[in-house]
């Protein structure tokens, strides 16, 4: 079992900088926070992005691929690093990336663009959002997650993507063997992510519960970075259980982390 150490915090962007900085409108899948309005939005013409616009309501993501093949999904894109690589290793896939971070998403577009890379889309959504509206039944092969926001403050802890209903909601849009990958910086967040673990549905990949190592496995941007000042990261690999039946026969609801106004206050599915 490897000893969790705490890592030394480097300044991080908080999310509710992140909307009033970037968004001039509410993103699909709004978290619920205020969103500021006005504020600057950068363009993306890139063919690889697409608007939600594109996306009617319940359409799923396989139509803005030129081809079919098997799907993968990188939740928190970011600048687009780990997508790009993962890309080019597996020509073979369609890989969706997603964030709500309009700079993110316009870097991501503009790095595959001039690497000529053309198995990668873009989306500009909020990931339980996508999930429940845009992702088809069992359909992905793999999920990715690095270096998700840690909302290190206790009283935040229940804004983290990752808990029982994101799980419940992964084991619906994975395919039978489909992996989950999941990396982080932040010891907490990984013991947290750990104890969620055994779950019916999934199965360890990895001998144990996490490891700071995993061979052959990109970068992202926030990984080097890290790597860079010494810091501990934890891996964790689990795959759908073949076996598995999934109960569901539409997406599972997440309750949104975020306190709403009474009236808007219920679930995910329902709200956004
Ligand atoms: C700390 S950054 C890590 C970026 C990248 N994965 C990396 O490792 O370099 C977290 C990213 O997740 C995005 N993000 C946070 N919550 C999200 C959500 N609910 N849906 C989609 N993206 C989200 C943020 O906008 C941000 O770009």
């Amino acid at each position: 079992m490897i000893e969790l150490k705490p890592a030394k915090r480097l300044p991080r962007f908080d999310i509710s900088k992140i909307y009033s900085k970037v968004l001039d409108r509410p993103i699909a899948g709004n978290t619920g926070n205020s969103l500021a309005m006005t504020q600057r939005m950068i363009h993306i013409d890139s063919p690889l992005f697409v608007r939600e616009e594109r996306l009617k309501d319940g359409e799923d993501v396989t139509s803005i691929f030129d081809r079919q093949g098997p799907l993968a999904l990188e939740i928190g894109c970011g600048t687009g690093d780990f997508l790009l690589q993962m890309a080019r290793l597996h020509p073979e896939v369609n890989f969706l990336g997603t964030d709500i971070y309009n700079k993110g998403c316009y870097k991501t577009c503009r790095k595959a663009d001039l690497a000529g890379v053309q198995n990668i889309r873009v989306v500009r959504m909020e990931a339980r959002h996508l999930l429940s509206n845009h992702i088809r039944r069992e359909s992905l092969q793999a999920v990715y997650i690095n270096c998700p926001d840690p909302w290190p403050k206790k009283r935040h802890r229940r804004r983290r993507l990752i808990n029982s209903d994101f799980l419940q909601l992964l084991l619906y849009c994975l395919s039978p063997g489909g992996r989950f990958y999941f990396c982080t910086d932040f010891a907490d967040y990984a013991q947290g992510v750990a104890e969620l673990f055994p779950c019916q549905g999934f199965r360890n990949q990895l001998p144990e519960p996490f490891v700071n190592h995993l061979e052959g496995y990109p970068s992202s941007k926030y990984m080097e970075r890290f790597r860079r000042e010494d810091l501990p990261l934890y891996f964790m690999v689990q795959s759908k259980d073949r076996e598995y039946r999934l109960e569901y026969l539409e997406p599972p609801p997440v309750p949104s982390p975020f306190r709403k106004p009474a009236e808007q206050r219920g679930i995910w599915a329902e709200t956004t």
